[in-house]
């Protein structure tokens, strides 16, 4: 029995297989933030390629919550009909579609306005960055509406589940790092006030929005001081209590010192996730260097996670999840179109 090709749940989320294309932001859209031809064909192809759960770009909650003016958007509702167009064609194929909500936070590239941060400490002195704005109390509680009114607008647009980015050293995850939040008010200081705005977020979208909902954590910012895997233990069981779905564990992305980056070999951020899943209920979603059929079914039977992310992999190959059925002998799972590619 192949692990890869086992049916698995998130909450209500009902998947055929444990294979998902994690977020990767195409920087394809213009300022308008809408999706264009090319997303459609991008995520229907990998739809058509038997991914089990595709997971949108970060797409943005506001305008100023971009990475870059070529980011997607959702942060307002002229926004919703080419999401409801694509996920359509994708669902025809039997994937399933969550789409990653946003906020870059100080990484914001966007050359017309001021970031929004924790506090006012710059990612980096080059550009594109620049000195953020300390969001005030007032901002905080604009950036939860904003947060629920894009969620909201991805359950209009037919998504099956939505995932918040928490990680890389955008907003929330910024939030998260005493090295990045230096506020002296009820979202800074001890571990557990630099968790609420995440926590408050995802409790605000399970209630009102009811959709499944994936949180994506850097597990560790790889510094000796600073956010690390223990805090990610700790945030991963709040995130459960408040009835988040799962959790996609990646690492890094806070900090731009290269000194302090591990050497990217395969499966380098593996462990995190077996970590976490050992003190969690809810599934977890391994990622970083998985490029093989082989090493997916390893990191699930050795109960590293429950799914596997293969990004890259699946920009190289949209068609991996065909190779991958056939070398577990599941010849069924391959599109009939392209069975005689595997004769
Ligand atoms: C082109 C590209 C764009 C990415 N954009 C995002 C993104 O929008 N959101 C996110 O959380 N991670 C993003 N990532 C990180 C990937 O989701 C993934 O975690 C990373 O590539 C490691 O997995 P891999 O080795 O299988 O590619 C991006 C990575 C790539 C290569």
């Amino acid at each position: 029995m192949s692990a890869l090709f086992k049916k698995g749940k998130m909450g209500k989320l009902k998947l055929k297989n444990r294979i998902v294309m994690p977020p990767m932001c195409m920087y394809a859209s213009c300022n308008s933030g809408l999706l264009k031809k090319f997303h459609h064909t991008h995520y229907c192809a990998r739809a058509l390629g038997g991914v089990g759960l595709i997971i949108v770009e970060a797409t943005a909650i506001e305008p100023k919550g971009r990475i870059s003016i070529h980011d997607l958007g959702l942060w307002q509702d002229a926004q919703i009909k080419k999401h409801k167009i694509m996920n359509k064609r994708c669902h025809e194929f039997g994937a399933k579609m969550a789409i990653q909500l946003a906020h870059a936070g100080r990484k914001s590239g966007v050359p017309t306005s001021t970031p929004l941060a924790p506090s006012a400490i710059a990612f980096s002195e080059e550009s594109p960055y620049k000195m953020p704005k300390a969001a005030t109390l007032k901002d905080i509680q604009a950036i939860k509406k904003l947060f629920l009114k894009a969620a909201l607008r991805a359950k209009k647009a037919n998504y099956d589940a939505i995932e918040l980015h928490a990680a890389h050293g955008y907003l929330l995850c910024e939030f998260l790092s005493a090295l990045s939040n230096k506020r002296k008010d009820k979202y800074g200081g001890s571990l557990e006030n630099r968790c609420a705005l995440i926590v408050e977020i995802a409790q605000s979208i399970k209630e009102k929005v009811k959709l499944p909902l994936i949180v994506r954590i850097s597990a560790h910012e790889w510094m000796n001081t600073g956010w690390n895997l223990e805090d990610s233990i700790y945030l991963c069981q709040e995130l459960e209590k408040v009835g988040v779905d799962a959790i996609h564990v990646s690492a890094g992305g806070n900090q731009n010192i290269p000194e302090c980056m591990p050497v990217l070999e395969p499966l380098y951020q593996c462990d995190y996730a077996k970590e976490i899943k050992k003190n969690i209920e809810i599934p977890v979603i391994a990622v970083g260097l998985i490029t093989t059929a082989a090493q997916g079914e390893n990191l699930l039977n050795e109960q590293f996670c429950d799914y596997v992310a293969y990004g890259r992999e699946l920009l190289r190959s949209p068609n991996f999840v065909f190779d991958a059925a056939n070398k577990a002998d599941k010849r069924e799972l391959i599109h009939k179109s392209y069975m005689r590619a595997y004769i």
